[in-house]
């Protein structure tokens, strides 16, 4: 952690920070303004890591839409508009699509998946793999294992409103690992869910910006192992063998039964092996081993983050809760659940969906980019090599564009698709490097939104004087971001509601 710097690793800081900060000098006159820090580590000791995207857009208010930090030599381009973001990661993607280089990444090998590889041919031939499973005219044969999860879901939290968290996981985790593996999960410790998980919650640790000095000073690699300050090797170490174990477990599943037939189809590795014949090379298979684990990196937690944001505020607006419901009973009726194929027809829905998305983006930060070879905008010097941060909160929260930012209005698109559409294309990313898992998350999180609506009061918890517990909008810290730990309570909208979800199978198909 930063706190650390000035005592365990002093001297390897000052001695990376001594040559970075001497290769650095001489350009830093066109570099765009940020704030000002101190000789070596530059703003490395001013880093926030509690919410880091609240006050980067309050210096972006001081110093601009690029705004430059320095973390011991290593330039930081922190965008805060959506102008410079599409004239730069869209227009410019042939040289803004790489991928910072992390040690940590490097060291537990999150850099071999298609989310941190560097932009490069192995990059492509991932990026094809699930661009193409994922693709608007793909997407519809998951369409009823969607509707079906967040049915299952409903009827769980309706039974027992506590297992709210564990069960949106739960539930986004099956839908994913089904599609992907054509494996269909059925308890909460299986282990084909639980060590992707514990890999994803080890992965966001590694990752979050400024949790480990070595990104930094990268010579401290080198250090031994017993050496003050060389902790993170350990970290590493474990890090790895569980990532390994996340990514390759469920693939050998899916290849393996395939010939005994329990391998569900379709999901995206069954299809590319059966599709090959038994012929795909190691090679390939690795890269689909590693493409596939991204999935769940990429999906899990980012829609699990907006399907609890969008629980918060319907306890807070009950009377958006209301409208909604009113628009689901106009056009869907009380007599069937909605289907993903209702979307089209439900224009308040897709408002409160892009809400969720604007208050409360689950990447708050985007994803770093990293920028291949000098380049200059408006006037300002972008250094090869610098990491680029989207500050897509910000851009979101832009009080010009969205008055009272903070407040939850779907209102404010005023039902035009138009204005939607803008805040998505912020939320899942940019150029070439944008989510392609987009069209994907917005049914699953269609089904979970509109399968509650349609059935359930979405109420606050009381506590034990029985009085109303109204969560706040507060969030985590991380590259992805979650509500913090709330409760609620769930009530049928009718004994007909209730019925219908009870009749939902939960058999594996
Ligand atoms: C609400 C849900 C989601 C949000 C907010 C989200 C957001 C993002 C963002 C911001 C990025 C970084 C883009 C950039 O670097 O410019 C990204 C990348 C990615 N997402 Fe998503 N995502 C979501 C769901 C999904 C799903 C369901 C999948 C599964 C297919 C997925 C797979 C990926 C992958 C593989 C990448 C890395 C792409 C690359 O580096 O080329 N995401 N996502």
């Amino acid at each position: 952690m930063f706190d650390s710097i000035s005592h365990t690793n002093l001297l390897v800081v000052i001695a990376g920070g001594l040559l970075l900060y001497t290769l650095g000098s001489r350009r830093k006159n066109r570099l765009p303004p940020g704030p000002r820090g101190l000789p070596i580590i530059g703003n490395a000791h001013q880093m926030p890591t509690e919410l880091p995207w609240r006050v980067l857009s309050e210096w972006s208010k001081k110093y601009g839409e690029i705004m430059h930090i320095d973390i011991v030599g290593r330039p930081l381009i922190v965008i805060s508009s959506s102008k410079a973001a599409t004239d730069l990661l869209d227009k410019r993607s042939a040289i803004y699509s790489d991928r910072p280089h992390s040690v940590m990444a490097h060291l537990i090998g999150y850099d071999e998946t298609l989310a941190l590889l560097p932009y490069n041919d192995n990059w492509r031939k991932q990026r094809r793999l699930i661009a193409q499973d994922f693709a608007p005219s793909n997407t519809p044969r998951y369409y009823s294992l969607q509707e079906k999860e967040a049915r299952i879901l409903v009827r769980n939290i309706l039974k027992d409103p506590s297992s709210l968290f564990s069960e949106v996981k739960m539930r986004i985790g099956t839908i994913i690992i089904r599609v992907v593996y054509g494996y269909y999960i059925q308890s909460t410790d299986d282990p084909i869910l639980t060590i992707p998980l514990t890999a994803m919650e080890n992965f966001s640790y590694a990752t979050a910006a400024g949790n480990f000095m070595v990104d930094f000073v990268p010579a401290m690699r080198y250090l031994p192992r017993w050496a003050p300050g060389a902790g993170f090797l350990k970290i590493t170490k474990k890090f790895r063998a569980t990532f390994l174990k996340a990514a390759s477990g469920p693939y050998e599943w899916c290849k393996d039964n395939l010939e005994t037939g329990m391998t569900l189809m379709p999901n995206l590795c069954g299809t590319i092996l059966q599709e090959s014949n038994g012929e795909l090379s190691k090679d390939a298979q690795e890269k689909l081993m590693w493409a596939s684990s991204s999935v769940m990196g990429g999906g899990l937690d980012t829609s699990m983050s907006s399907a609890l944001t969008f629980f918060v505020a319907m306890i807070r607006y009950p009377e958006i809760q209301a409208k909604a419901q009113a628009e689901l009973d106009a056009v869907v009726g009380q007599d069937r659940l909605p289907a993903i194929s209702d979307l089209v027809n439900l224009p308040y829905i897709r408002a409160i969906i892009s809400e969720v998305f604007r208050s409360s983006p689950s990447i708050p930060l985007c994803i770093p980019h990293a920028v291949r070879q000098d380049d200059i905008y408006n006037d300002y010097l972008i250094p090869k090599g610098a990491l680029i941060l989207p500050n897509i909160w910000h851009m979101l929260h832009d009080p010009e564009l969205y008055p009272n930012p903070m407040e939850f209005i779907p209102e404010r698109f005023n039902g035009s698709d138009v204005e939607m559409d803008k805040v998505k294309d912020l939320m899942f990313g940019f150029g070439r490097r944008v989510c392609p898992g987009r069209y994907f998350a917005e049914g699953t999180l269609f089904a979970i939104i509109a399968t509650t609506l349609a059935t359930c009061k979405i109420l606050p918890a009381l506590d034990a004087n029985g009085k109303e517990l109204i969560p706040e909008f507060a969030y985590t810290s991380g590259t992805i971001t979650f509500p913090k730990p709330f409760t609620l309570r769930l009530k049928p909208r009718s004994a007909q509601a209730a019925a219908m979800l009870a009749e939902v199978s939960s058999a594996i198909e």
